[in-house]
């Protein structure tokens, strides 16, 4: 068994040195004045991919560019896909941040910056658990290979069509170039600090905006309130005709296909003891809501959920005005449980929403995107190597456990590929992402790194099929 004890006190502090590099790019897909910034990020890490003497490409897209990166692949090892990404969401509202989110910096063994946790941070754990057996011992006991995008905060529009083979070149075929045994994820999150987690199961996803209109002009609702439908009125009744107030979506054959959960792993979830009170304070609020009948992991994890992500209509500004709005709308999504299809979502609830809206006013549903969510098998020698490996590097063994949030992209490589992944998040449940002062626990970071390079080691000793 290697041992890179020596390796990783020598480069500790090299490794939050060029963590800080990495996090001080601006890498925001969504908005293309940080395109450049988006770039620098792809090509700082295909350069320290080609520092490893890996074959590494920089895919161009309709979008931003796939980083591709493999080590010398020798016949007869495992090959893991490692996925992630480079990319970061917007930083704002920038008030909020304690320091800027595009100035990394350690406050009390953290690291605070856009992209610590989801997913630079993270990622380049696998970057450094890497290069210590390349640099340390000369060789990798696997084979590797790296797909870093840069759009996974905006759509994965150009990975999408990677995967469907559009930038194929004839010798050069996306599923041939990325095919492998297994993929490993770093981009979710432990149990809790001191807690490490091996992840099983992922919600999916289903994501609209509904446009309403009434009346050709904003109207005084003194003089026409009563008589003409309201955009606004119409929206409040048609987004809380969605759900009711035990928590249950309001949607013909919503929870026919959800496979419920078994006793066995709701004693699982159970013998987690989730503490209320102490999440409750962590968030700030005084109480919980949710699907009568479910625990707040179950809730969180296993359950399908409604939530309006923005609402607009009728005047913001300063003081009163008596008008009725000519428009009004929303963003709402509905995270999903494995076996829920999002496209029968979008039908069921269009229909719903066509048969509330109420006369004078006109609809417009937008499927904005949607994905399934995912389960993984845990009884497959790759989780017991996983296991294994966070054991050492974290000096815990792991607990199994579900998340909340979605990556889609485990569907596509089980689907085009037809392989497993291991989602194995190093983050915190209250590291911020997509929110302000985002951080990541330097402890988590340097033990996601000797994880790696466990993990590594401890796939070369399954015997493949
Ligand atoms: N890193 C997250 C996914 C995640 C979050 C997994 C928390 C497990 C726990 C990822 O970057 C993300 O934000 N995904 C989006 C996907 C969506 C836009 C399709 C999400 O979950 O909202
Ligand atoms: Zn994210």
């Amino acid at each position: 068994m290697a041992n890179f004890d020596d390796y990783f006190k020598t480069n500790h502090s090299r490794f939050e040195s060029e963590l800080c590099e990495w996090l001080r790019m601006a890498s925001v897909s969504t908005d293309p004045q940080y395109k450049p910034q988006v770039e620098q990020a792809a090509r700082w890490l295909a350069t320290k991919f080609e520092g490893l003497s890996f074959k590494t490409e920089l895919i161009e897209t309709c979008g931003h560019p796939i980083v591709y990166a493999e080590s010398p692949q020798v016949p007869g090892l495992p090959t893991v896909l490692v996925y992630g990404h480079y990319d970061v969401q917007p930083p704002d509202p920038l008030d909020e941040w304690i320091t800027p989110p595009f100035e990394p910096t350690i406050r009390e063994g953290k690291i605070f910056a856009r992209g610590a946790t989801d997913d630079k941070g993270q990622m380049i754990t696998h970057l450094y658990g890497t290069e210590a057996w390349v640099k340390a011992t000369g060789k990798l006991p696997i084979n590797l290979k790296f797909l870093i995008e840069g759009e996974e905060e905006c759509g994965r529009k150009g990975l999408g069509e990677f995967l469907a083979g559009k930038y194929d070149q004839p010798n050069r075929k996306a599923l041939e170039l990325i095919d492998a045994d297994i993929v490993v994820i770093s981009d979710s999150s432990q149990y809790a600090p001191g807690m490490p987690a091996v992840t099983y199961g992922l919600r999916g996803i289903a994501y609209f905006e509904l446009r309403l209109s009434g009346p050709k002009q904003d109207l005084h609702s003194g003089a026409f309130g009563g008589a003409v439908s309201n955009p606004a009125n119409a929206l409040t009744q048609m987004l809380s005709a969605l759900i009711d107030l035990h928590g249950k979506i309001q949607l013909d054959g919503f929870y026919d296909d959800i496979v419920e959960l078994s006793e066995t792993e709701r004693e699982q979830f159970a013998d987690l003891k989730f503490d209320d009170e102490a999440f409750m304070k962590g968030l700030g609020v005084t109480g919980l809501t949710g699907e009568e009948g479910y625990t707040t992991l179950e809730r969180r994890w296993a359950r399908p959920t409604f939530d309006i992500n923005g609402l607009w209509g009728g005047y913001q500004g300063e003081g009163a005005k008596t008008v009725l709005p000519a428009k009004a709308g929303a963003k709402f999504s509905l995270r999903l449980v494995p076996n829920q299809d999002p496209k029968k979502v979008y039908e069921s609830l269009q229909r719903k929403l066509n048969a509330i809206c109420p006369p004078g006013i006109t609809m417009d549903l937008i499927d904005l995107h949607g994905a399934p969510g995912s389960m993984v098998p845990i009884d497959s020698p790759y989780m017991t190597a996983a296991a294994k490996a966070i054991e050492k590097g974290f000096g815990k063994a792991p607990v199994f456990i579900r998340s909340g949030g979605s990556i889609p992209v485990v569907n596509s490589f089980a689907e085009k590929l037809g392989i497993g992944t291991l989602l194995l998040g190093w983050g915190q449940d209250d590291d911020n992402p997509h929110s302000p002062n985002e951080k990541f626990l330097l402890k988590d970071f340097h033990a996601g790194i000797r994880t790696s390079a466990q993990l590594w080691e401890e796939i070369s000793k399954i015997e493949l099929a």
